[in-house]
């Protein structure tokens, strides 16, 4: 099959090529993103590859369709960036990696718990400047600390698994109880509660309405004073101006995100070059205590190698039958933000 893949970055191409090894579909790769303007460079292409920034609204899909498009094959979970009713409408098959590593997403949660904690990334730059003085590094044992996490799905699962390996206190919130969980003594608590108890605060929901800027203006008052908080699940999980509140107050004592409300602006791209334009990011890059990664936490060996064997699984069925193996549709699924 004839498949473009759009917004390819270094890994894309390795992880793809190496998945496609003995199946010969002819993978053009452009590093451009998909956009109104670009979607003309799929021309003649079976199959489109997308990633989570890609344009995918009904314009996008009609210039794909008209140039001879059957499959979109997104190389990411999430599909909120495509019109899945104008897919349907041009009759586009939509398929998408519906799981890859949780251990990914979860080992990077603790990177950013263990960092923030003991100052890592600001004992690192000292000890490059040769500055040996520990003040200001101060830090606190993980042993006996409260772990509070809201969305206990697969990710915050294994993430439970690691902290009680800490000799951590480990409070749950979901809307639905994992037993996997509960059996490893996970209590679990009310929003409210599990913000008043918990020492450091880790998110794995996904984004949806009642998520929506869960950490707020309005929740602030109900964590407990110094939180360490951590986002690696989607950014307007946080409204970060209310998180900037609470990091000039103390409320918050350490802040971790690998995901930002207006990540799109940023994220995945070389912009050393520029001035930021968003001045709410660059506030919160001015904190000693909040450590930013770009949306790296699912970059693993495993886990793009998981992605790309699904892309090109959903690509290589779609050619046999017509049918890729994860699809998505407005008829089939809820949407998963
Ligand atoms: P999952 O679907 O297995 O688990 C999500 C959990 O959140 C479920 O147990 C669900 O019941 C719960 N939930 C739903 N609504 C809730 C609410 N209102 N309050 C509390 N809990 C709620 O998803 P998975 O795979 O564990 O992913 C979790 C998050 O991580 C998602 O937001 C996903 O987009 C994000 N993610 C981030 C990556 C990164 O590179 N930073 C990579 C992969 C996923």
């Amino acid at each position: 099959m004839f498949v473009t893949v759009f917004s390819t970055k270094s890994y894309d191409r390795n992880f793809l090529t190496a998945a496609n090894d003995g199946k010969d579909h002819d993978i053009r790769f452009l590093d451009i993103r998909l956009s109104p303007d670009t979607a003309v460079l799929a021309e003649g292409a079976q199959a489109v590859c997308a990633f989570v920034n890609d344009d995918l609204s009904a314009p996008v899909l009609e210039i794909l369709a008209r140039g001879g498009t059957k499959l979109i094959a997104l190389r990411c979970a999430g599909f909120n960036n495509v019109d899945l009713t104008a897919a349907r409408d041009l009759g586009l098959t939509v398929a998408r990696v519906p799981a890859y590593s949780p251990h990914a997403v979860a080992e990077h949660t603790v990177a950013l718990i263990l960092a923030l904690n003991r100052n890592i990334h600001r004992a690192h730059n000292r000890v490059r400047e040769g500055n040996f003085a520990l003040d200001g590094l101060l830090g606190f044992d993980l042993h006996g600390k409260t772990v509070g996490i809201i969305g206990t799905g697969t990710i915050g699962a294994v993430l439970a698994r690691i902290m009680a390996g800490f000799g951590c206190t480990i409070l749950g919130h979901d809307v639905a109880e994992n037993p996997d969980c509960v059996a490893l003594g996970m209590e679990y608590v009310p929003r409210d509660e599990i913000f008043a108890r918990s020492d450091i605060l880790s998110l794995h929901c996904p984004l949806t309405p009642d998520t929506h800027h869960m950490i707020g203006f309005d929740t602030l008052k109900l964590l407990k004073r110094g939180v360490t908080i951590v986002n690696t699940s989607r950014g307007a999980v946080i409204d970060a101006r209310a998180a900037i509140a609470g990091l000039k107050d103390g409320t918050i004592g350490g802040l971790g995100l690998d995901v930002y409300e207006e990540e799109a602006d940023l994220f995945f791209e070389d912009l050393s070059d520029m001035a930021i334009q968003d001045d709410v990011f660059a506030r919160l890059l001015t904190f000693p205590n909040v450590l930013i990664t770009g949306h790296q936490a699912f970059l693993t060996h495993e886990a793009l190698t998981a992605i790309a064997e699904t892309t090109i699984a959903n690509i290589d069925a779609f050619a046999r039958s017509g049918a890729a193996v994860h699809e998505i549709s407005v008829e089939k699924l809820a949407p998963k933000p």
